[in-house]
């Protein structure tokens, strides 16, 4: 049985995650025997620049999977992207840039199985969240409920974090965001975190991962296999 499934990291807010989580969920889909691919449309190509830094490092290190940078200024190049991306064989990753006003994400979006939206428990990066949420949730509302699933990812959590308001904030946001999307398990903010290559998962990273990234996992290999995707 071949996968191709597309799975975008995004999220309006700048600086919530969607590289390091990006980068990290195809180091572990790679070690869950996946084929991957990436797709870098951020600006800054952190993920392409990173790589070439790994391999000037490790030079002896089989490549795990490819990283191909992509600018997405103009809609039918993007739209033709996406129309090749579909007929790939494997699990294809797109880090998207923290600009939704750039017309190339749309058609992104209307071809995302699923979008991973990382974000923090702040109030600016909550509201941000909520615009991109309900900016996906008129997409999935003109096209199909099959498109752009949402996963919604606590990162960076600060594990201190625990005032009684802190607590009603995270229960109110909770609540409200899963009428639109699954709420993983939560990513600690650990200084291993920042330390991640593009070739492998390290052990520390791995910890910190596992209960958002095989919560996402089940969901679209496991739990998806049986509502007949692939
Ligand atoms: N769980 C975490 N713990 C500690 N640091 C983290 C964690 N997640 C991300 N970071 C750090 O936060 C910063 C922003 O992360 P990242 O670049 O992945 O965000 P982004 O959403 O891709 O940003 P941009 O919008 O600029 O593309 C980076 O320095 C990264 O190392
Ligand atoms: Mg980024």
């Amino acid at each position: 049985m071949s996968d191709n499934i597309i799975i975008t990291f995004a999220n309006q807010k700048g600086g919530v995650g969607k590289t390091t989580l990006c980068t990290l969920f195809a180091n572990y889909l790679v070690a869950h025997r996946k084929k991957v691919l990436v797709i870098d449309c951020d600006v800054q190509q952190t993920i392409s620049f990173r790589r070439k830094a790994d391999l000037q490092k490790y030079m002896d290190v089989t490549i795990p999977y490819n990283i191909q940078p992509f600018n997405i200024a103009n809609a039918t190049n993007v739209q033709n992207l996406m129309t090749n991306l579909r007929k790939m064989q494997g699990i294809i990753l797109i880090d998207a840039p923290g600009n939704l006003t750039q017309q190339g994400l749309i058609p992104i979006f209307v071809n995302s199985d699923y979008v991973i939206c990382p974000f923090q428990y702040e109030v600016t990066s909550i509201n941000a969240t909520a615009t991109f949420i309900s900016f996906i949730y008129k997409i999935r509302a003109k096209l199909s409920e099959d498109v752009a699933q949402l996963f919604l990812v606590d990162n960076s959590h600060d594990k201190r974090f625990g005032k009684k308001e802190e607590l009603d904030l995270w229960r109110m946001t909770a609540k409200r965001f899963s009428e639109y999307g699954y709420i993983t398990p939560m990513v600690e903010y650990r200084a291993e975190m920042r330390r991640y290559t593009t070739l492998y998962l390290m052990k520390t990273q791995e910890a910190i991962i596992s209960p958002a990234f095989d919560f996402i996992y089940n969901h679209i290999f496991i739990k998806g296999e049986k509502n007949g995707k692939e």
